[in-house]
């Protein structure tokens, strides 16, 4: 089967790898139709992870299952399915308790499992014609029959819209909240979105890219161009001087200042200040215990700069993490089966396989209009 594997920074390719099989009874085969290229994906792109050379990528995957384990249950040949970026269990304490983003069984020594992800696991990505999904029957969602339609929504749902979700639950959001998201990337739209669908009285997104602003401003969110404006004197007057009720960071340790440069402490301490007092900040911007390319030594640690004494005046409060994708999917497919949610909104690139290295390419520059690529391994290049 062909899949795309990382080669060293920068650098991935379309490779001809041996086919995806069953390895365990309750395992299942998904033939890919659609696999998104993430944010995170960039992080292990730039080389900025210790994901390994060799490795497929890929965690934003949809498709048809073609192979049954014995020990499989509730998956047929043919079903249509959607998984989640985290592989769970179904059965360890985390799972049970829907944080299946800290799965303590699928990763042992290590609370997360993910498809083709630096430090989650030995699993493939599905960037690739088929990939094995482990523990199917949890890690499945199938799919309605609209999926035929709706494929780019319900992609969707792997990964970026869950998340946005999570990111407004961990920032404690009420409805008629003031709510404050940093970063203009699709996890920072769909948080806006997320915060929309949640009854927000207003949503505020700052950015700095007019094309990804633009996709929040037309469902109804507040661009903030950091480029243009300043961030804290926008927040306060939309805010009459109080601050957002909440916020999301939707950036994580890559973020960068005015000139170009990483400055990783920058996002959380804007949020500190833009937040009111007792306020929650929820952030799913990846932040990472070692970072050995980082510009400073405490960087290089996975230490930032934090505005504590700020934030314990304010009595704010902070939720951190990566997204429990299963606790949210099956109610977010109905938002997408119903018509409440368009999530393929943020989508600009239909793509085949073969042009895995380009989209990289262009969705690390942040390259204008490139604003979310999936690729399509069935169809020709
Ligand atoms: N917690 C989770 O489960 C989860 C899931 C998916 C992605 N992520 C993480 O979320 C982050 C965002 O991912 P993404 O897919 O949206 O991709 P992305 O990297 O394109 O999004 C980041 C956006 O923030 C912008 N940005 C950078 N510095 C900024 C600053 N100082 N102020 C405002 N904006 C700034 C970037 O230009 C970009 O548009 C990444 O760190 C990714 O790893 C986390
Ligand atoms: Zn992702
Ligand atoms: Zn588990």
């Amino acid at each position: 089967m062909r899949a795309v594997v990382y080669k060293g920074p920068h650098e991935v390719s379309v490779d001809n790898v041996p086919d995806a099989t069953i390895e365990h009874p309750t395992d299942v085969v998904v033939r890919i139709t659609s696999t998104n290229i993430c944010g995170s994906d960039l992080h292990m792109y730039e080389g900025r992870t210790d994901f390994e050379e060799g490795r497929i990528i890929g965690h934003e995957n949809l498709g048809e299952v073609v192979e049954v384990g014995n020990g499989v249950h509730k998956l047929k040949r043919g079903d249509k399915v959607c998984l989640p970026f985290n592989i769970g269990c179904g059965f360890c304490e985390n799972c049970e308790a829907r944080k299946t983003a800290f799965c303590l069984e699928a990763n042992p020594g290590f609370a997360g499992a993910a498809y083709g992800y630096a430090k989650m696991g030995p699993y493939s990505g599905g960037q690739a014609d088929y990939l094995r999904v482990p523990y199917a029957d949890f890690n499945c969602l199938i799919l309605p029959e609209d999926v035929a339609e709706k494929e780019n929504d319900y992609v969707m749902l792997t990964d970026i819209f869950p998340t946005g979700w999570h990111a407004t639950h961990l920032a404690n959001m009420s409805d008629g909240d003031t709510v404050l998201v940093w970063g203009d990337g699709p996890v920072g739209v769909m948080a806006a979105y997320s915060a929309v669908l949640r009854d927000a009285s207003q949503v505020l997104i700052v950015g700095h890219h007019a094309d990804r602003l633009k996709l929040a401003e037309d469902f109804g969110a507040i661009p903030i161009n950091e480029h243009e404006v300043d961030p804290q004197e926008q927040i306060a007057e939309y805010t009459d001087g109080r601050g957002a009720d909440c916020a999301c960071e939707c950036v994580g340790y890559q973020a960068h200042n005015q000139h170009g440069e990483e400055q990783p402490n920058l996002v959380m301490n804007n949020l500190v200040q833009g937040v009111r007092p007792t306020g929650t900040i929820g952030v799913v911007g990846l932040f990472v215990p070692e970072d050995p390319n980082a510009a400073s030594e405490m960087n290089q640690r996975g230490q930032i700069a934090f505005d504590m004494g700020k934030f314990f005046e304010k009595g704010q409060k902070m939720g951190t993490g990566q997204a429990d994708v299963k606790a949210y999917i099956r109610r977010l497919r109905s938002l997408v089966h119903h018509g409440k949610a368009k999530p393929s909104l943020m989508l600009s690139h239909e793509l085949p396989l073969e042009q895995a290295p380009q989209a990289y390419q262009n969705f690390d520059e942040r390259a204008a209009g490139w604003t979310k690529v999936v690729l399509k391994p069935d169809r020709s290049a």
